[in-house]
C-alpha cells in the first residue's frame, strides 16, 4: 500500500510502515531536511496508473460468496489486491499481478444477450458477475469499503471526542481524507476511459488531477481527468538527417479549436458507448473545455479536460506543499470543512471561492508565519534540478521534484493556534489593495479590481479566484472574524463547558446568520458579553437540531 497518496497521519503511518519508509519531517535543528526519502509525485501517479491497467471492476449480485469469487478469477491469475464497495449496487475492484490476465478474463467474458434492446459490442474492464441462483444465498457478504465522506453530524460527534484541538484537526484530515482504496478507484475510472479515448488515440493517457492527487482530496469529490496526448506529439517529432516521413494530419484553427474537436467527438464516445457512464455534458465553451459526466459504477462525477498540463503541474505543487508538513494538510482539511459548513463553497458553480483558492490561501498564511512553515514557490525553483525544468506554453513550472532537498525552518506552532491566525489574518486581510501570491510569499499590489486576486501559481497572469463577487468576500471575512473571535472565548475551548466544543463549535450555523455586512454591524453595537452570552446559548440549543437538518458538508 502506499502511504503517499492517503497522506500520511500518525494513526494511518503506523498500518504501512513495515513495507514504505516514512518522509519525517524533522523539526529538532534550525534549518533541517524537510524529507530524507521520497518517491516524486510523477513516480507515485506512474505506479498507481499502472496498476490500474492491471485492475478490473465487477459488478456482484447481491448476495455472493468471496471465496468462489476470488477462486474462479485466480484461474486467469495471480490477484495482488481486491476491495469491495457498494453505491448502486456492490462492486468489487481486483488489481491483478499481470496484465495478461485481464486478456485472459476478457477472453472468457460474454457480451450479454439483450432481449428487446441491442448491446454495444465494447469490451471493457467493467464486468458483472452472473451467479447461479441456486447458490446465492446465506453467503456472508464481504466487508465493503466506505466511499462517501462522513456527514457533518458524524464529524461533530467524533470530534467532540477528542481532547484537544490539535487532535480534532488531525481527527477531521483523517475522516475525510481520501482512503487508499478510493485514490484506486480513481485511477482505475481513468484508466477505463482511457480504453474509451484510446479507440482513436491508442497512445493517449487518461490521467487524475486536482484533489485525487494534490493530498487534499476529500472522499465524495470530483475526479478531474486529463486527456493527455503529449506523448503522441512527442514521438512524431524525431528528427533525422535523412529521409523522414510525417503523419497527415487534418488542421484546426486554433489549439484551442483542436482540443475542443477532440474532446466532443471523445465525449460522444463516452455517452454512446461508455458502460455506466450517464448525464454526459460537453462544456466546450470554458476557459478550460470540459466533457463533464458521471460515471455510475463509481459513484463518481467526472471532469475530462485535454492539453491541460499546467494543471498537472499545480496539482503536484499542492502535494507536495502538503507532504511538507502534516500541519498544512491538517489547516487545509478544516479550513475546506469549515467553509463547506458554512456555504463559502459550494458544489454548484458560482460567484463563491472554491477550494483550490482556499489551499492556495493556507500556503499563503502558512508562508507568511515566522519562521516560515512553507517555502515560497520561487524557492522551490531554485531547488530544482536540470531533470525538473519545465516550460509549458511558455510558463516557466519549474519546481523541485524531490522533497529531500527541502529543508525546513524550526517553527513549533500548534494547528490550532495556526488555525486561530489563519482567520485573524484573512480577518484583517487588506483583500481591496494586495494580491495573494505564492511564488513570492508576500502579498503583491493588485492589478486589477476584483474582489479577491489570488495569483495563479504558473499562469501569473491568471487570477484564480477571478469568479468571486464581492458579497462572497464579505461574508468569508465575516465568518473568519466570527471564528477568530469564538476561538478567543475560552468556553469553546473548554471540552466540558459547551457541546459541540472547539473546532465543532466553528461548524455550527452562524449566530449572525449569514454573516453578511449588516449582521456584523449589528453585531458592533451588542456589548460583548451579551454577545458571548447569545452564541454560548445558541450553540447549546442548535448543537443538536440545527446540525443534524445540515446533513453532509
Ligand atoms: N485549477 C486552476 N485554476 C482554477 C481552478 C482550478 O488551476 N481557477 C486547477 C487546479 O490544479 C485544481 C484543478 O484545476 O486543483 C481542479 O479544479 P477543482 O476541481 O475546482 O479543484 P480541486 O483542487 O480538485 O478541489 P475539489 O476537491 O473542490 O474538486
Ligand atoms: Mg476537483
Amino acid at each position: 500500500l502506499d502511504r503517499f497518496c492517503l497522506g500520511f497521519e500518525p494513526q494511518t503511518q503506523k498500518r504501512f510502515t513495515s513495507t514504505t519508509p516514512a518522509i519525517k519531517v524533522q523539526t529538532e535543528s534550525k534549518t533541517t531536511k524537510a524529507a530524507k526519502e521520497s518517491r516524486t509525485f510523477q513516480a507515485i501517479q506512474e505506479e498507481r496508473r499502472e496498476q490500474a491497467e492491471r485492475s478490473v471492476l465487477i459488478s456482484c449480485p447481491p448476495k455472493f460468496n468471496e471465496n468462489k469469487f476470488l477462486d474462479y478469477l485466480s484461474k486467469h491469475g495471480t490477484i495482488n489486491k481486491h476491495f469491495f464497495y457498494n453505491t448502486y449496487g456492490a462492486y468489487a475492484v481486483v488489481e491483478f499481478s499481470s496484465r495478461e490476465s485481464i486478456a485472459s478474463l476478457k477472453e472468457s467474458t460474454n457480451i450479454p444477450a439483450v432481449e428487446h434492446e441491442a448491446a454495444v459490442p465494447f469490451k471493457s474492464r467493467l464486468l458483472s458477475l452472473k451467479w447461479p441462483g441456486s447458490q446465492s444465498s446465506n453467503h456472508p457478504m464481504p466487508k465493503f469499503q466506505n466511499q462517501s465522506p462522513p456527514s457533518i453530524n458524524e464529524i461533530t460527534q467524533l470530534l467532540s471526542e477528542k481532547d484537544s484541538i490539535d487532535e480534532q484537526l488531525q481527527c477531521l484530515a483523517e475522516a475525510l481524507q481520501l482512503t487508499e482504496e478510493n485514490i484506486s478507484l480513481r485511477f482505475l475510472v481513468c484508466s477505463l476511459l482511457q480504453d474509451i479515448a484510446g479507440a482513436y488515440f491508442p497512445e493517449c493517457i487518461i490521467r487524475p488531477f486536482g484533489s485525487t492527487v494534490n493530498s487534499f482530496g476529500k472522499l465524495g469529490c470530483d475526479v478531474d481527468m486529463i486527456l493527455d496526448l503529449n506523448g503522441i506529439y512527442a514521438t512524431s517529432q524525431k528528427k533525422g538527417s535523412g529521409l523522414s516521413l510525417e503523419y497527415q494530419v487534418k488542421r484546426g484553427a486554433s489549439e484551442r479549436a483542436v482540443t475542443q474537436s477532440i474532446l466532443s467527438v471523445i465525449g460522444k464516445c463516452v455517452d454512446q458507448f461508455g458502460p455506466g457512464c450517464v448525464g454526459v455534458q460537453n462544456i466546450l465553451q470554458a476557459r478550460c473545455p470540459l466533457v463533464r459526466f458521471a460515471h455510475q459504477p463509481s459513484g463518481f462525477q467526472c471532469d475530462l479536460t485535454a492539453n491541460n498540463r499546467v494543471a498537472m503541474k499545480s496539482s503536484e505543487l499542492l502535494f507536495l506543499y502538503g507532504h511538507l508538513d502534516p500541519r498544512v494538510r491538517h489547516l487545509v482539511f478544516s479550513v475546506r470543512c469549515w467553509a463547506r459548513a458554512h456555504s463559502i463553497t459550494s458544489s454548484i458553480p458560482g460567484a463563491w471561492i472554491t477550494n483550490f483558492s482556499l489551499t492556495v490561501m493556507v500556503v499563503f498564511f502558512l508562508q507568511q508565519r515566522n519562521p516560515p512553515i512553507l517555502p515560497t514557490l520561487d524557492r522551490l525553483k531554485e531547488l530544482a534540478g536540470p531533470s525538473d525544468k519545465c516550460v509549458i506554453e511558455g510558463n516557466d513550472c519549474t519546481i523541485v521534484s524531490d522533497l529531500s532537498k527541502i529543508t525546513l525552518q524550526r517553527n513549533t506552532d500548534t494547528s490550532e493556534k495556526l488555525l486561530q491566525e489563519f482567520f485573524e489574518f484573512y480577518g484583517n486581510f487588506p483583500f481591496n489593495k494586495a494580491s495573494i501570491n505564492i511564488r513570492k510569499g508576500k502579498e503583491q499590489t493588485k492589478p486589477e479590481t476584483t474582489a479577491l486576486y489570488i495569483q495563479n501559481p504558473f499562469e501569473t497572469t491568471l487570477n484564480v479566484s477571478k469568479n468571486v463577487n464581492a458579497t462572497q468576500l464579505e461574508r468569508f471575512v465575516a465568518l473568519c472574524r466570527e471564528s477568530a473571535w469564538l476561538l478567543h472565548q475560552k468556553e469553546i475551548l473548554n471540552r466540558s463547558s459547551v457541546s459541540p466544543w472547539g473546532f465543532a463549535a466553528l461548524l455550527l450555523p452562524s449566530v449572525t446568520s449569514g454573516a453578511g455586512v449588516k449582521s456584523r454591524r449589528k453585531k458592533k453595537l451588542e456589548p460583548a458579553s451579551s454577545r458571548i452570552k447569545n452564541l454560548l446559548d445558541s450553540l447549546k440549543i442548535k448543537g443538536g437540531e440545527t446540525v443534524a437538518k445540515k446533513g453532509s458538508a
